[in-house]
């Protein structure tokens, strides 16, 4: 490569691993979060440009080459752009998944074939491929897993008996193969124990994490990817993929700690498995439809919340499956004309990913100072007059606060602290985590059942025709 065009890429380089990290920043901010989204992308597509540009002024490009570049580039871009377009927001996880998958899988392939390609690595080189085999291989597994169990191919735990005897048995195997990689080893056999050993890995590490605690998995694998990519970018000496991986790999990590904590759990017992998998909370009789449950009409919670002083909205997986955010909004600024004071109690894993709730939200221009989080919000139930929860389930269910079930241990929104609770939800089905919720069965709650947009459309039009 010329000098100059080698600067160039180089200087193209920085400039885009400046923008990821910039774009990163500005994610920190809901007001900005969709500026820092773009700064990133253009900083990706500079990177992208700048690798074009270095690999054609060299003499290794022919046609062929340049024909399954661009064919390869055309499919993942045609892809990407169809899924990000069509996606649901309440199938965003299973697609955040599938992208890490392909994140994965992509960063051990580059190693694989580095592997082939140079037969005499550094012992630095070798280390990174050995390890980005192994992660890449995790994540690609697991993250396939992970997809299919959150598309509701599966639900909660999987384990077979000795599991975790081949779980261990794959470890070893991938770290004693992996180190006779790194030691010089040269052999197609070697190289491929450590790609099955990291597939079973993947497989066995998600098979049997269940319910309450797939956001942190997905996280995790997250992370996996990012450090995949930073070990490919090692591989190919290429400074940008080194920055972008660690990157994702950091704010990943960081993010599946923090998820981990707010659910109560240590990464390494949610990797080890068995949270999440618990039999069932509170038993509501027969459908869930027991004798306790209160139903209430449309006009009463009208009156309810009109005659409040304080509500709490507590929104939930079925407001976004509803797409009812703009209902919410239209009725808590109807009780706020009345000088009802509105809040809206956010759970860190309310819906179906990190954030969901606000950028749902959002969306409806709900002012972010309104937006509670958790910690934040619980000590005002007890002031509280009216809770209003809408399409949440898990993250309200007080079964949370004993052992033994699918969500113990996880910290929930108080909302039976409230003076009264209304729950709007179409059924008596549970919500994720796949077990009853005993707050529907406490004295202080009324279920008004129904859609969520239907239901608060309702509400708003009685609310208008009964006070005005
Ligand atoms: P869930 O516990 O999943 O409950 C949602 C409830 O919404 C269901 O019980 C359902 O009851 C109701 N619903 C569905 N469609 C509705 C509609 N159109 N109108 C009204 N209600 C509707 O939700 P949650 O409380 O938000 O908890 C989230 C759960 O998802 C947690 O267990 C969490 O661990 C898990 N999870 C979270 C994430 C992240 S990162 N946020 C990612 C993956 C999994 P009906 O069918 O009776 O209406």
């Amino acid at each position: 490569m010329s000098s100059a065009v080698d600067n160039g890429v180089r200087v193209a380089s920085l400039a885009g691993a400046a923008c990821f990290v910039l774009g990163l920043h500005l994610m920190n901010s809901p007001a900005t979060a969709r500026r820092g989204n773009q700064l990133s992308a253009f900083g990706m597509a500079v990177a992208v440009i700048a690798i074009i540009v270095s690999v054609s002024d060299g003499a290794t490009m022919d046609a062929g080459r340049w024909g399954v570049l661009i064919a390869g580039a055309a499919v993942g871009a045609a892809a990407g752009l169809y899924s990000a377009r069509s996606v649901k927001m309440t199938a965003m996880p299973q697609l955040v998944s599938l992208f890490n998958a392909v994140g994965g899988g992509a960063a051990a392939l580059i190693a694989i074939a580095d592997y082939f390609h140079d037969t005499h690595p550094s012992a630095g080189n070798a280390t990174a491929t050995a390890l980005d085999v192994i992660i890449g291989g995790v994540t690609f597994s697991g993250s396939l897993i992970a997809a299919a169990k959150l598309q509701g191919y599966w639900s909660g735990s999987i384990s077979f008996p000795g599991g975790r005897v081949v779980s261990a048995l794959c470890a070893l195997a991938a770290v004693g193969a992996g180190i006779w990689v790194i030691a010089g080893a040269h052999s197609e056999l070697v190289l491929l124990i450590v790609i099955v050993a990291a597939l079973g890995i993947g497989v066995l590490m998600v098979l049997p994490i269940g319910g309450a605690d797939m956001p942190v998995v997905i996280s995790l694998l997250n992370a996996f990817t990012g450090t995949a990519v930073a070990m490919a970018g090692f591989v190919l000496e290429n400074a940008t993929l080194t920055i972008a991986g660690a990157l994702v790999g950091a704010s990943g990590g960081i993010l599946t700690k923090l998820m981990a904590d707010a659910m109560n759990r240590s990464v390494l017992s949610i990797m080890a498995g068995g949270f999440g998998t618990g039999a069932t909370g509170v038993d509501l009789g027969a459908g869930g439809s027991g004798g306790s449950v209160k139903a209430i009409a449309a006009d009463d919670v009208a009156l309810q919340l009109a005659y409040a002083s304080k509500v709490i909205i507590v929104p939930g997986y079925g407001l976004a499956a509803a797409q009812a955010q703009h209902e919410i909004r239209e009725l808590a600024t109807l009780l706020e004309e009345r000088g009802v004071e509105v809040s809206y109690a956010i759970h860190p894993v309310a819906g179906r990913m990190p954030g969901h709730m606000n950028v749902l939200l959002a969306e409806a221009n709900v002012p972010y100072d309104q937006l509670r989080e958790m910690d934040d919000v619980n000590p005002e139930f007890d002031r509280t007059d009216v809770a209003l929860v809408v399409g949440a389930n898990d993250v309200t269910n007080p079964a949370a606060r004993r052992p033994g079930n699918a969500v113990s241990g996880m910290p929930i929104l108080d909302v039976d602290h409230a003076r009264s609770i209304i729950v709007i939800k179409r059924s008596m089905a549970s919500g994720y985590a796949g077990i009853d919720n005993e707050l529907y069965g406490d004295a202080k709650t009324s279920m008004f059942f129904s859609d969520a947009k239907k239901g608060l459309a309702t509400l708003v039009q009685a609310t208008k025709q009964l006070v005005g």
